[in-house]
């Protein structure tokens, strides 16, 4: 744990210098929703095998860069491209670049995925404004040592996404004219999409929405007492009575398409903060 801690420090102090800023805001851009990217200025791109001790992003669609830059006249860190469980990486390697937002200062983290709508009555191409999750991975990145300059043992998951936050998003996609969704994401390691069995199952534990991501991440953010918002697209029905075969070619597609929407309401909210 000792090495962990002194990677995320020696990652923190290469950024630093080299970015010479500490931004408040941290956003994690999943497999297809690279737009809010292309917005940024004054971009100052980090390649992720540049920094020291990252690990290295190989899933289809993702770019792996950290991106500081600003948005609506606000620093902010930009992960483009995250790193899944399903890679083959640990808990630990998945939420690295959090425990590096953590030092770096960001007290609100925007993270964003695609998933599968489990409720009946999501169309796909629409965001969903994720209103808690359920943690169905089987692993979760806080076990072993803990940490305590980073957070409590036995840390509060009462609020995991900000209420707060979520009025402004709501807001947000008000005012942008986007329809959104609400609710509850489930978390599985994939690679595999799920069985209809599974879909079922998962719909019966009170989930709306189901994916391969994002829980680690705000775990560990929870953890460090960092503010949450997770936006889902739902990028395929996953309803078991009219599942039809899916590939990643096709959830790349329609969160390419949902990622604008998403990308609105982001930049919105942050002109609220
Ligand atoms: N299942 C799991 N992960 C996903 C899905 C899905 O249907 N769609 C996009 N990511």
């Amino acid at each position: 744990m000792n090495q962990y801690v002194e990677k995320v420090k020696s990652a923190v102090d290469f950024l630093k210098q080299k970015s010479g800023v500490a931004p408040q805001i941290g956003i994690i851009l999943g497999s297809g929703l690279g737009k809010i990217a292309d917005v940024l200025q004054e971009p100052k791109k980090f390649h992720y095998s540049d920094i020291p001790g990252f690990p290295i992003s190989t899933a289809p669609g993702h770019k792996g860069e950290l991106i500081f830059g600003k948005l609506n006249n606000k620093d902010v860190v930009l992960m483009n491209g995250r790193f899944h469980y399903y890679e083959g990486y640990s808990m630990q390697e998945v939420t690295f670049p959090i425990r590096v937002m953590q030092l770096l200062g960001v007290k609100y983290l925007f993270v964003t995925n695609a998933s599968g709508g489990l409720n009946p009555v999501f169309d796909v191409g629409k965001p969903m404004i994720i209103t808690d999750h359920i943690n169905f991975m089987g692993d979760n990145p806080l076990i072993g040592p803990n940490v305590e300059e980073w957070g409590p043992r036995f840390p509060d998951m009462s609020e995991p996404y900000d209420k707060e936050l979520i009025k402004l998003a709501k807001r947000a996609a008000r005012e942008e004219k986007i329809d959104v969704y609400e609710g509850v994401y489930v978390a599985v390691t994939g690679p595999n999409f799920e069985t209809p069995a599974e879909l079922k199952m998962f719909r019966n534990l009170g989930a709306d929405a189901v994916g391969m991501s994002t829980v680690p991440e705000v775990i560990v953010a929870r953890h460090a007492g960092i503010k949450v918002l997770g936006l889902s697209a739902i990028t395929d029905r996953a309803v078991p009575e009219d599942l039809k075969p899916l590939s990643a070619e096709e959830v790349l597609e329609i969160a390419e398409k949902t990622g604008e929407k998403m990308a609105r309401i982001i930049l919105r909210v942050i002109t609220y903060l």
